[in-house]
């Protein structure tokens, strides 16, 4: 595929999308065909997806930085942009894959310096989680972004959790963190990030693994997965976003991960796809980043609903919200429309977010429970 056709889709989806709500205000809920398909649209009253309580999964806290704030911590912190202005900032977002985005996404996280910057960081993301009815998060970071820079782990560390801290007391949200490891860095540095991660061992739940794919596959972690495993941390890794099967076979067989996150390269090996439906390993699954960085070129194309229906314990979550144009509603929002999912499809969705949370199991059934209770009641 070529990125640019992606691209150009991209840009001609935003206006589409822009016409469609105008023609839409006044006329739901709707039964509404679609003129190239002819299929009949699931009927979705306004707010259902909004209302449902949810978690999120798949969520790099330095990827909910929006621009706004960039700009405001640029200034408070006398850091350089290269953009004027905050338009001209998201004008920039205009990915063609994964790398594309990734030398944005680590440029915006430079005017993160100071503990009060993470800790604004991830208030202003749980802030939205409670507008959004978000119960529970489990929530990556990326240190050696930070540390590479000079800003100590524990700055980081002690800005995120105090924002995690406070809004368990404020609003009710539950929450858990994972470092990742970069994967475009080595073996040695991300030993040394876990060495440093030993003092704070009770704020942090697991390990996972992100940054370029491509390139550098699970086997260069195994190690080190395994002694992070030796000290208790939970596994997650990214694989199959956009490398291929056998990434995620590694990540199962050589980190011992208990979540995939992304796998929607699955689909491309039958056996792997069984394996993943019959074990339920649960896919955190970001429909909006995969059609930002043209993993996917529409999201009519997206696998999500295929892959529930094989039986595959799916999430769905928003990655980096601030660069891909959504948060968590936003993304049930856009896979509901472009997939034509019905209520019990987004209940299931919703419902394998808990049960494939770390969260204990009584916790996980009273949720699910909740889950259950609001479909029933918005039938
Ligand atoms: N870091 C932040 N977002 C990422 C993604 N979608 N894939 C890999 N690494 C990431
Ligand atoms: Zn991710």
């Amino acid at each position: 595929q070529n990125p640019y056709d992606c691209l150009k889709q991209n840009l001609r989806f935003s206006q589409d999308s822009f016409i469609f709500f105008k023609k839409k205000i006044g006329v739901l809920p709707f039964f509404h065909k679609i003129k190239d398909d002819f299929y009949q649209e699931v009927s979705m009253e306004p707010g259902f997806i909004e209302g449902i309580p949810k978690a999120e999964l798949h969520l790099h806290i330095e990827g909910s930085l929006e621009p706004e704030l960039m700009f405001a911590l640029a200034e408070r912190n006398r850091v350089d942009l290269p953009y004027n202005s905050v338009e001209e900032l998201r004008q920039a977002y205009q990915f063609t894959n994964l790398q594309s985005f990734l030398d944005i996404y680590y440029a915006g996280a430079r005017v993160l310096l100071v503990e009060q910057d993470f800790y604004d960081l991830t208030w202003a993301y749980l802030t939205r989680m409670q507008e959004q009815n978000v119960k529970h998060v489990e929530i990556f970071f990326d240190p050696q972004t930070h540390t590479e820079r000079g800003v100590a782990f524990s700055t980081v560390i002690e800005g995120i959790d105090s924002a995690l801290k406070d809004a368990r007391r404020e609003y009710g949200i539950s929450s858990y963190l994972i470092l990742c490891f970069l994967r475009h860095l080595s073996e040695d540095d991300a030993f040394k990030t876990l060495e440093e991660a030993l003092p704070f061992r009770e704020k942090i739940i697991g390990v996972g693994l992100d940054s370029s794919e491509v390139g550098h596959p699970p086997e260069k972690f195994q190690r080190v997965f395994q002694r992070a495993s030796e000290e208790g941390f939970r596994r997650v890794a990214h694989a199959g976003e956009e490398g291929p099967p056998e990434y995620i076979i590694g990540a199962l067989d050589l980190l011992g991960v208990e979540r995939i996150d992304h796998g929607v390269q699955c689909e491309k090996d039958p056996e792997l796809l069984r394996r993943l439906a019959e074990s339920r390993m649960p896919l955190t699954v970001c429909p909006l980043s995969n059609t930002r960085l043209c993993v996917f070129e529409k999201m009519k194309d997206h696998n999500l609903k295929r892959l529930l229906d094989a039986g595959l314990c799916v999430t769905v979550n928003s990655d980096d919200p601030a660069y891909f144009g959504g948060y968590m509603n936003e993304n049930l929002t856009a896979v509901q429309q472009g997939l034509n999912l019905s209520k019990e499809d987004l209940v299931e969705l919703v419902k394998n977010g808990f049960r494939a949370s770390f969260l204990p199991k009584t916790a996980i059934e009273s949720r699910v429970q909740a889950v259950d209770e609001y479909a029933s009641k918005n039938p």
